[in-house]
C-alpha cells in the first residue's frame, strides 16, 4: 500500500495572506500526523509565499514521521536543505510567476545543475527523489543521477477531463513506474490528486509514496484536518 505524504504548504499560504502567524504549519502537521500521515511535505519556495524558514527548522524538530522537504536546485536552497537535513528532499522546478509547479523537472536539461545538487545532498545523507514528468528520458537521467528515488508528476493526468485522456495518461504513469521500479528507485507521485482521482494513482504496481496538498487542505477547510486525512488514507488503502 502506497503511503500518504500530506504538503500542508496551503496551510502557510491562508497564514500568509494576512502576514499574521496563524494557522500554523507546524501545528497541521501534528493534525496530520494524528490522521496517519505517513510523511509531511513542505515546498520551500526561493520566493517565500507560503513555507517560512522557521517553519522548516521548527518542523524538522517536531515532525515525528518523514519529512519531506521539496526545494528547487538553486545553491542557496540546496545549503538550506543540508543544514537542517530533512530524511528526503525532493528537486522540484520552479519559476516565480506560477501559481504552482508547472510539469516535473527537466533534468534532461539541467542535468548538470541537478547533478551538482544531487551529489551535495548525498553528501550530507540525503535521500533525493527527482519530481519528473512520466517519460523515459527523465526517468533514464534519474537513474544515472543515482537518486533513490522518483516522483512521477501526475498534474496531467488530474488536468484531463475526458475518460480516454485520463486513461492515457495513467498508462504513461504506470509505464514510467515500472521503468523507474525496474532501474530499482523508489516510486513516488504526486501534483494535482483529488478524492476523485487518486485510486487508480495509488494502485499502480510498487507506488510507495503518493504527495497530497491542495485537495486535503481544500477538505479540511470543510471537515477538519485530521478527518481530512482519514478519509484520504482509507481511499490509498
Ligand atoms: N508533489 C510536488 C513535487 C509538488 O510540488 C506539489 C505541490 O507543491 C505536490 C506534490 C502536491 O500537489 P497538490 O497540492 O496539487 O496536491
Amino acid at each position: 500500500m502506497a503511503t500518504l505524504g500530506v504538503n500542508i504548504d496551503h496551510v502557510a499560504t491562508i497564514r500568509q495572506a494576512r502576514r499574521t502567524v496563524e494557522p500554523d504549519p507546524v501545528w497541521a502537521a501534528a493534525l496530520a500526523e494524528l490522521g496517519g500521515a505517513d510523511a509531511i511535505t513542505v515546498h520551500l519556495r526561493e520566493d517565500r509565499r507560503h513555507i517560512q524558514d522557521r517553519d522548516l527548522e521548527v518542523l524538522r524538530r517536531t515532525v515525528q514521521v518523514k519529512l519531506n522537504l521539496e526545494c528547487a536546485i538553486a545553491p542557496a536552497m540546496i545549503e538550506i536543505a543540508c543544514r537542517v537535513r530533512p530524511c528526503q528532499v525532493t528537486l522540484v522546478p520552479e519559476k516565480r510567476e506560477e501559481i504552482t509547479t508547472e510539469g516535473g523537472l527537466d533534468a534532461v536539461t539541467h542535468r548538470e545543475a541537478t547533478a551538482t545538487a544531487v551529489r551535495r545532498l548525498e553528501e550530507a545523507g540525503i535521500a533525493v527523489a527527482l519530481f519528473i514528468d512520466p517519460c523515459s528520458k527523465q526517468i533514464d537521467t534519474a537513474v544515472d543521477l543515482g537518486v533513490a528515488a522518483v516522483e512521477l508528476h501526475t498534474g496531467c493526468y488530474a488536468n484531463a477531463t475526458v475518460d480516454g485522456d485520463r486513461h492515457a495518461e495513467l498508462v504513461k504513469l504506470a509505464r514510467a513506474g515500472g521503468m523507474a521500479r525496474q532501474a530499482g528507485l523508489v516510486l513516488n507521485a504526486g501534483h494535482g490528486l483529488t478524492y476523485r482521482n487518486v485510486v487508480p494513482v495509488a494502485r499502480i504496481e510498487g507506488m510507495s509514496e503518493l504527495n497530497i496538498g491542495h485537495s486535503i487542505v481544500a477538505r479540511a477547510v470543510l471537515v477538519g484536518l485530521t478527518q481530512a486525512v482519514r478519509e484520504m488514507k482509507s481511499l490509498i488503502a
